[in-house]
């Protein structure tokens, strides 16, 4: 068990909770509509689910792990708002947590790896979020430290082999990251690759695989395999590029520079050390020949994201740990603090803007509508008018109110010259209005939308005024997106 180190998990512990409070920003929209509105519905009864559980592509197994602690604060009658928000979070902290203590183990239990782990940028911004990627990330490091790599002594328990097949049901493309692995496994373990495949692999695999079907077709309400309709969607129907298409060498050219920031020159360094010594280094060899392989696999498909790099993360901080050790040994104290102190300020600078300062109105403007919403939960309905899923919602109001937002369905149903809703209203946002709030129908009780958006909805507006305005970001990164959240409620509210 990882936990033999107590120590340093309390370290890690306290880092990852403090990220719960110094990283208040949003970041996808995945972190909230794929897993906390998804418990929320499951258990509150009320909320929306986007269209992927409709057709389900997705397994409900994260969204039930948040769903058990949602019913425990019901149950509890300590379900407000700040409980549902945070609760998880601390979950997610607690067991990434454990993630790091555990790749301590595995990388040596050097002062390194506490070092690289915990001041890790990406790692402290994403590490207590409730994304999907975050619980694999933490998932991936868990099973690389049970991975019996040769050289190590560790007992060869199929542990990790539960893992992987967990991460799979969860995440199908996590595989691309464990195929090189597990073959370089086959080839080193001492078992005969018949016991391997037929004796661990094919019946924990199998046994995951039924009993996630199992799992998905109850919370369902029929017989479904995610897995298969996910691999069915992104892949061949290639749904995800109508999210974006980026270049080819994106995850080169920014994604994988971006995810490391200063930690890729340890790492640059690190790579080309031990591909000079390819012998003496079989294990790192492996190493930085999946994440090659699966930094070019991801290359491939066309819709591409930073945070699909974060499983990659362990094997990365694995590589550079090592190497700081390594020449920690030989470099004067001087040496050590002057790389440290470099290390440590090239991590905080990108956490401290990226977690407290870039996008963070999305988030702060669900406050003030939580209050407006709990004072009149008749009358209130929201309107978002902003890109959609741009905001949380009711794992973030925890109240039944009527709620409109913008939606981008992909074109599912093969429609020639599609256009998603929230294009059609970016393309002529006074039609949109006329169409969807006919001048005597009743018309929403607050808007909320971005600043950039005010003068082209003016046709709505003359009736409402401005009540909120929430700082969001100085770089806007796209033209739908301003610098300022605004709210605005109706004259007659
Ligand atoms: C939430 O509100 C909607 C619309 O007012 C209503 O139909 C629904 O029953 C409510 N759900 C719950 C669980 O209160
Ligand atoms: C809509 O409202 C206007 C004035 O506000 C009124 O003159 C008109 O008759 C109304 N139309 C309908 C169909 O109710």
């Amino acid at each position: 068990m990882c936990f033999k180190d107590f120590k340093v998990f309390l370290v890690f512990l306290v880092v990852r909770i403090a990220s719960i409070f110094l990283v208040q920003t949003f970041f996808v929209p995945d972190e909230y509509w794929q897993s906390l509105e998804v418990a929320h519905k499951l258990v509150f009864n009320y909320g929306y689910l986007t269209w992927e559980w409709y057709l389900g592509i997705r397994s409900y197994i994260v969204p039930l792990i948040y769903a058990a602690l949602y019913k425990v604060f019901q149950v509890l009658s300590l379900d407000s708002a700040s409980n549902l928000i945070f609760g998880p979070r601390v979950l997610q902290a607690c067991l990434s947590a454990y993630s790091d203590v555990c790749f301590y183990r595995w990388s040596g239990t050097k002062k390194w790896a506490v070092f690289c782990v915990a001041s890790s940028w990406f790692w402290f911004f994403t590490g207590s979020r409730t994304l999907i990627n975050t619980l694999e990330c933490a998932l991936t490091s868990i099973s690389l430290s049970k991975f019996p790599w040769p050289g190590k002594g560790v007992d060869e328990s199929s542990s990790f082999i539960w893992i992987i097949a967990l991460l799979f049901v969860i995440r199908p493309t996590c595989a691309l990251m464990w195929v090189p692995l597990c073959i370089y496994h086959l080839t080193f373990s001492k078992k005969s690759l018949l016991n391997l495949v037929m004796g661990h692999y094919l019946p924990i695999g199998l046994m995951v695989l039924i009993l996630s079907v199992l799992l998905d077709s109850i919370c369902h309400g029929s017989f479904i395999v995610s897995v298969f309709e996910f691999l069915k969607f992104n892949l061949l129907r290639d749904i995800a590029s109508f999210y974006g298409v980026q270049p080819w060498h994106w995850y080169l050219s920014v994604g994988f520079p971006a995810i490391l920031g200063i930690n890729l020159i340890p790492f640059a360094v690190a790579s080309m050390i031990i591909i000079k010594n390819r012998t003496a280094h079989p294990n790192e060899l492996v190493i930085l020949g999946t994440i090659i392989f699966t930094i070019t696999g991801y290359s491939f498909l066309a819709h591409k994201e930073f945070r699909f790099l974060l499983p990659l993360l362990p094997l990365v901080l694995y590589v550079s740990s090592r190497f700081l050790s390594v020449w920690s040994r030989k470099a004067s104290n001087f040496h050590i603090w002057v790389v440290t102190g470099i290390i440590f300020v090239g991590n905080v600078v990108p956490a401290w803007y990226l977690g407290m300062v870039h996008q963070r109105g999305t988030l702060d403007v669900m406050e003030p509508l939580r209050e407006i919403s709990m004072t009149n939960v008749k009358e209130t309905s929201l309107l978002f008018l902003m890109p959609c899923h741009s905001t949380p919602m009711y794992s973030h109001l925890h109240v039944n109110v009527t709620t409109r937002y913008l939606t981008c369905l992909p074109n599912l149903n093969s429609i020639e010259n599609y256009i998603d809703e929230a294009d059609l209203f970016y393309n002529d946002p006074s039609q949109w209005l006329r169409l969807n709030f006919p001048v005597n129908g009743t018309l929403p009780s607050h808007v909320i939308c971005f600043d950039v958006l005010v003068p082209y909805i003016s046709v709505i507006l003359s009736g409402y005024q401005k009540i909120h305005q929430i700082y969001h970001t100085n770089l806007p990164i796209s033209k739908r997106i301003g610098r300022y959240v605004v709210v605005y409620e109706r004259t007659d509210f």
